[in-house]
């Protein structure tokens, strides 16, 4: 796909770089202050979030120890079987540590609800939830971020990290898809 073939796909922009760029820094200050002098694991939850973990781990003071982790709950389906799969595991030994997870978008909340829980059974001292965007009106659970950037209404977005079908992960801004395109 070239640049232009996205440009041409794109219905509006949602967020812009700049946007993004004060929602990281606002996350990474409330971080901060929740995580001072605590022994911080930082896993990002692959692949859509990397872009975002790349950029609120270096906006962030305190210092963390950085893993990540491919899950999925959804098997071959389309719907969440409910239990966590793992692509990679954390390698890192949580246990008595606090953990934060970095997400790029919940939706259903199916994949987190089981990641935090197959977490907890390793016995860390926490563990919490940092999604850059959160889409409430698609939760089939009462999952909540501890940490949210931005509400989004039920549209499928692409860019920063997020794709369609692989494409689109690495333009700079948050964007709809033209219906046709998303469908
Ligand atoms: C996306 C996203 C979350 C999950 C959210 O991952 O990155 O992990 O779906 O959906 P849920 O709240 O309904 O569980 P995806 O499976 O598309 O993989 P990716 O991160 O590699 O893009």
């Amino acid at each position: 796909m070239t640049e232009k073939d996205a440009r041409r796909a794109i219905e509006r922009v949602l967020f812009t770089k700049d946007d993004i760029a004060a929602k990281v820094r606002e996350l990474a200050s409330r971080i901060d202050v929740d995580y001072r002098g605590k022994d911080l694991v930082a896993v990002c939850v692959l692949n859509g979030a990397m872009i975002f973990f790349a950029d609120l781990i270096r906006a962030m003071s305190v210092p963390a120890e950085v893993d990540s982790v491919c899950a999925s709950s959804y098997g071959n389906g389309t719907r969440s079987c409910g239990t966590v799969t793992f692509g990679k595991d954390v390698g890192t030994d949580i246990r008595g540590r606090h953990v934060l997870l970095v997400e790029d978008i919940i939706d259903s909340g199916l994949t987190m609800a089981a990641l935090t829980e197959e977490l907890k059974k390793r016995e860390p001292a926490s563990v919490r939830v940092c999604a850059l965007l959160d889409k409430p009106s698609r939760r089939v659970n009462g999952f909540t971020a501890d940490y949210t950037g931005f509400e989004i209404p039920d549209e499928f977005v692409v860019g920063y990290g997020l794709d369609l079908g692989g494409k689109y992960r690495c333009l700079d801004s948050i964007c709809v898809l033209a219906r046709e395109k998303s469908e």
